[in-house]
């Protein structure tokens, strides 16, 4: 892509939907040094979250700077730096100044249901654009919560038809103010989840546009994951005159970090939700009959893009944060895990946490949170465990329509994100998968992806198999039950996932 550049740092700017990190690699892709940094969660209504766009930057540049000096490095000395980040959430602002003109609706506000409804009927069923997007009408993705700004925030629609007001997801914003507006750009795999996107020329498109009233002035230009032009720094003086080198969504990246490179390579990431990846090479994007996405995995500038397919689940490690806020049964997340590692099981407990609807593979804006199973001999152990097994549960859910859907019998899952500490998780996972569970020794695979994928833009590594050979495995966890028992599981799981349909009518 570029000739080896002499600063052999690469930095990898991994916004989250719970906080924001600055992660800074060597060319033998260690980490050097990382700095991270929480952000409020706003939410004004049942099922609302709202994040605010500027306190993310300033968090940003306060990451940046804090990391750089941390590593005691100049700006000279970092090759580029990568963007990751939470996708689909929606930032609207002011072309002049920079002004965010309503906080962010993050990608699991459920405030458009009534939208997507409409939308739903209007455009032919949840599935109605599917083979032009790859995806489901859903409130999870961009175009709808960007139709709400549209219809509540007082002349956002007028100021956006006169071209006065930019859109973007939270990458576009980032590199936009980072690169002091030289850029309003964005990326394949960011783009193709806005609803707006055709899955195959991975532009935007006019029929799309129309259907949801989007004006084309307020969108950002879509580059290549790899190498595209986002810019260069010029708003942040620890990082002034570096070249931003990559972007890709948090879960591409994730993807891209554990070295699935290989068609069928999968992996799963245990973060605020849990959202599993599967690389479908790069031939025709593969169109889901099971309610999986289709999305590109990522693509380097020159070279044709690589598909994914995708199951994306809502909640995940947000349940254990909602048991330590909202029902206090433990200070922690690790007091949690403990509290459910003191009992042998649920003891029959099945807990789906359809808190915002479910996502993949149901995608029921109508399914609320349910537990099932309950008796006087249950304790807050049991919820605990329950909780925890959920994960793996809606894992495996995804896992049986990406093998339906791909063809594809997978023999590994790659597992990371923050709760693989557990070990509870893991063996679970493996048991109810019944395949064999994979832990990198890097468990920065967010951050790493998207730095390894600027280190290529900047020449720091030269070929994907480079990058491949970073990867070092940690832990390996086998399945340890028979196919009796793990039918019973699941079929207990689908019963409990029943009973949360259709709640919220
Ligand atoms: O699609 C939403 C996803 O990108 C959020 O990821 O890790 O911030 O929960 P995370």
């Amino acid at each position: 892509l570029s000739t080896a550049s002499s600063s052999k740092y690469v930095g990898a700017l991994d916004q989250g939907t719970s906080s924001t990190r600055f992660v800074i690699f060597d060319q033998k892709g260690e980490v050097v040094s990382k700095y991270q940094k929480e952000h409020v969660q706003y939410y004004p209504k049942s099922g609302w979250v709202e994040h605010k766009a500027e306190e993310i930057f300033q968090n940003s540049v306060d990451c940046i700077t804090n990391a750089m000096k941390q590593a005691k490095l100049n700006p000279e000395d970092v090759s580029s730096i990568g963007i990751t980040n939470q996708r689909e959430t929606t930032v609207v602002w002011d072309k002049v100044t920079g002004e965010p003109l309503h906080n962010a609706i993050v990608w699991n506000c459920a405030r458009t249901s009534g939208i997507v409804s409409k939308f739903q009927s209007k455009c032919g069923g949840v599935d109605g654009l599917r083979e032009k997007t790859g995806l489901p009408i859903s409130t999870y993705f961009s175009a709808t919560k960007l139709c709400w700004l549209m219809e509540n925030v007082p002349g956002l629609k007028k100021k956006a038809e006169a071209g006065d007001v930019l859109f973007g997801t939270i990458d576009c914003y980032l590199t936009w103010r980072l690169n002091g507006g030289t850029h309003h750009v964005t990326d394949i795999t960011n783009a193709a989840r806005t609803l707006l996107v055709n899955i195959n020329s991975l532009e935007w498109d006019d029929f799309l546009l129309e259907t949801f009233d989007v004006p084309a002035c307020m969108l950002p230009s879509i580059e290549p994951s790899i190498g595209g032009e986002f810019g260069v720094i010029n708003q942040c003086p620890a990082l002034d005159g570096v070249p931003i080198g990559a972007i890709l969504g948090d879960q591409h990246a994730a993807t891209f970090g554990q070295a699935c490179f290989n068609v069928g390579d999968a992996k799963c990431t245990f973060g605020t939700g849990a959202f599993i990846m599967m690389n479908m090479g790069s031939g025709s994007p593969v169109v889901s009959k099971q309610g999986l996405l289709t999305t590109p995995f990522y693509q380097i500038k020159g070279q044709p893009p690589v598909y994914a397919l995708e199951g994306a689940v809502a909640v995940a490690g947000s349940l254990i944060q909602w048991l330590r806020d909202n029902l206090e049964i433990g200070s922690s997340a690790e007091e949690i895990a403990k509290l459910a590692a003191s009992v042998k099981d649920a003891e029959g407990i099945r807990f789906v946490p359809a808190f915002n609807g479910l996502f993949a593979p149901h995608w029921r804006e109508d399914a609320r949170g349910t537990i099932c199973g309950l008796t006087f001999y249950h304790t807050k152990a049991h919820l605990a465990r329950a909780a925890i097994d959920a994960a793996s549960f809606q894992t495996a859910e995804v896992f049986d329509a990406m093998k339906a859907d791909s063809g594809i019998e997978l023999s590994a899952l790659k597992v990371d994100g923050g709760m693989t500490a557990n070990p509870q998780l893991l063996e679970f996972l493996a048991d109810i998968l019944g395949t064999k569970v994979l832990m990198p020794k890097n468990l920065e695979t967010t951050a790493a992806g998207v730095a390894f994928a600027a280190g290529l833009s900047s020449g720091v590594w030269d070929s994907l198999d480079q990058v491949a050979d970073l990867w070092v495995e940690a832990k390996q966890v086998d399945q340890s039950i028979d196919d009796d028992e793990r039918s019973n599981l699941k079929a207990s799981w689908r019963k409990a996932i029943d009973r949360s349909l259709g709640w919220e009518q």
